[in-house]
């Protein structure tokens, strides 16, 4: 189903429906006996039902005090159905409600499907990492949901400092990597191919690569007009190579190292366009919502089984304040958050946000930068940057993952650090102790029974990618098999 259809359906099924859904779950009471899971929707639901991106992820509900009254708690004895903010809540949270792929101005080919083939075979290809074995899909595998199922990442020299995100849904964020140091998903892609830890390319290789193979070439000259004059120049070459690529690059001429890079650049945007085009499905929890929606009781239990529908209203509760970060139809509000994860001092120190942003600022492909091919205004949000992170609120947090397919995608966090969910929930009921600044309040009163719950919801978000199945695989080569995905380790 497209996603317009699915707004369709949506649309009548808010006419038709009666919600009289919600009362098959088990009450969950808090240990100390008071029943858990309160919510206060926001005040005009249709405003955060209808919201899709750009210009944002909905905003986040508003939570009640844990104390207000709670006109939806659930009561043991006799379970309500959802209210209708409720509903509204859960509209927001369906994936019928993420709307189109919101636009890049700053990649003219953001939407061209010829660059998106493209950018499916250079995804794939090895050829693009200099020792020629290591490509975005060794670490991003389709048949992981675009992870690798490792705690971090293994690249061209070992192990990295991070987890290796999946890619569904990409093309939803405004910011890169778990510190946001990319503020584009082209920027982004340039990053693996020149660091040498990861790909260990340089971008004259990169330019050479789509020169020679003749269906690059051609790909590429119909979506972006010709290739530079590579004539003369160095096998390898670039700003951020190991000392003999840097020495090469320096002694090109102005003029040509800014061809090369402009070229460069185009094999990011080509990436990026094939990126834009994974996006997760339907789940359980998303048929679930439409079942609600109809008022159609026995399709809703089909799909949810009591112990998932408890966990939901958990997860929409001010007491687990779930809905503050992982909003909107991808779980998540796109935005950095603390949570008590960034390692604040020793040599392993990750400050999260606040270590992304000298990087995003002095990076050459930047919204602000000559590479975009967007107008300037397109990146307002680059400005106020520099004053928040003065503010000191960006030390230890993190871009928040989406929660679509969270099941499949251990290991969890930023550094791959927890191996199951519930390991995961655990530590939203006691964080570490000494992490600064924690943003939510600890659920001190989560029980066992709660922590099943929260998972057992969790796992009714897992769903395989709607995107064109040719672009889930690898693409038919020119130059014979590309190697297989590395086995899971
Ligand atoms: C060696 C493994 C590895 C390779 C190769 C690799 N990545 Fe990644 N990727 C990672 C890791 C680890 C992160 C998180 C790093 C961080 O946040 O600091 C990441 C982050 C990303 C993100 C950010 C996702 C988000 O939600 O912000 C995107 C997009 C991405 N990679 C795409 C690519 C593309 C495109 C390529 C090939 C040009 C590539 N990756 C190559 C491991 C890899
Ligand atoms: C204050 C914002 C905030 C709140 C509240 C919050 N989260 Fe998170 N969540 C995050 C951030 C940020 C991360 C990533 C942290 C990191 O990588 O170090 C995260 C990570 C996760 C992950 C791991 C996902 C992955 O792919 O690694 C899960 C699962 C999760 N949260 C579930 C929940 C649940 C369930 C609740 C409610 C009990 C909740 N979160 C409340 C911000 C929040």
């Amino acid at each position: 189903m497209t996603f317009a259809s699915r707004r369709v359906l949506l649309a009548a099924s808010i006419v038709a429906g009666t919600g009289s859904i919600g009362a098959e779950t088990a009450p969950l009471t808090r240990a100390s006996g008071r029943p858990v899971g309160s919510l206060s929707a926001p005040a005009d639901p249709s405003a955060q039902a209808g919201a899709t991106h750009h210009g944002g992820v909905p905003p986040a509900p508003v939570l009640a005090a844990a104390d207000a009254p709670a006109p939806h708690a659930v009561q043991a004895g006799s379970r309500p159905a959802w209210s209708e903010p409720e509903r509204a809540t859960l509209r927001s949270l369906w994936i019928g409600a993420l709307g189109p792929t919101p636009p890049d101005r700053s990649n003219r080919v953001a939407d061209d499907r010829r660059a998106a083939a493209l950018g499916h075979r250079l995804f794939f290809d090895p050829a693009l990492s200099g020792s020629r074995q290591v490509s975005c899909a060794t670490c991003h595998q389709p048949s992981k949901l675009f992870t690798d199922g490792l705690a971090k990442g293994q690249g061209a020299s070992g192990e990295l400092d991070r987890n290796t995100p999946g890619l569904l849904g990409l093309g939803y964020s405004r910011w890169f990597y778990w510190d946001g140091r990319r503020d584009s998903a082209w920027s982004q892609a340039l990053s693996p191919i020149e660091a040498p830890r990861e790909m260990n390319g340089t971008r004259v290789e990169a330019v050479r690569l789509v020169a020679s193979r003749p269906d690059y070439r051609s790909a590429y000259e119909a979506v972006f007009g010709p290739l530079p004059d590579l004539d003369g120049l160095p096998e390898r070459a670039g700003p951020l190579g190991d000392a003999d690529a840097r020495a090469a690059w320096t002694r090109l001429p102005r003029a040509r190292r800014e061809a090369v890079t402009r070229a460069f650049a185009d094999i990011g945007k080509a990436i990026a366009a094939y990126e834009r085009m994974l996006v997760p499905g339907a789940s359980a929890f998303d048929k679930y919502v439409e079942a609600v929606e109809r008022g159609d009781q026995a399709a809703a239990a089909q799909v949810l089984r009591p112990m998932a529908v408890a966990g939901l209203r958990l997860f929409l509760s001010s007491d687990a304040q779930c809905l503050m970060c992982h909003n909107g139809p991808l779980f998540t509000d796109g935005e950095f958050h603390n949570i008590g994860t960034g390692t604040l001092d020793g040599s392993a120190a990750d400050l999260g946000r606040a270590g992304g942003i000298e990087p995003l600022l002095a990076g050459e492909f930047k919204c602000l930068g000559r590479y975009n091919d967007g107008p300037r205004r397109s990146c307002p949000e680059l400005r106020s940057l520099a004053r928040k992170a003065k503010a000191g609120s960006l030390v230890g947090a993190y871009k928040v993952p989406s929660l679509r397919n969270v099941a499949l995608t251990a290991p969890y966090m930023h550094d791959g650090r927890f191996a199951t969910l519930t390991e995961v929930i655990r530590h939203y009921r006691s964080p570490r102790p000494g992490s600064a600044m924690i943003e939510f309040r600890p659920m001190f009163d989560m029980t066992p029974q709660h922590i099943e719950a929260l998972v057992a919801f969790l796992e009714t978000l897992s769903s395989p990618p709607e995107a064109p199945a040719e672009f889930l695989r690898p693409p038919p080569s020119a130059h014979g098999a590309i190697p297989a995905e590395r086995p899971a380790q």
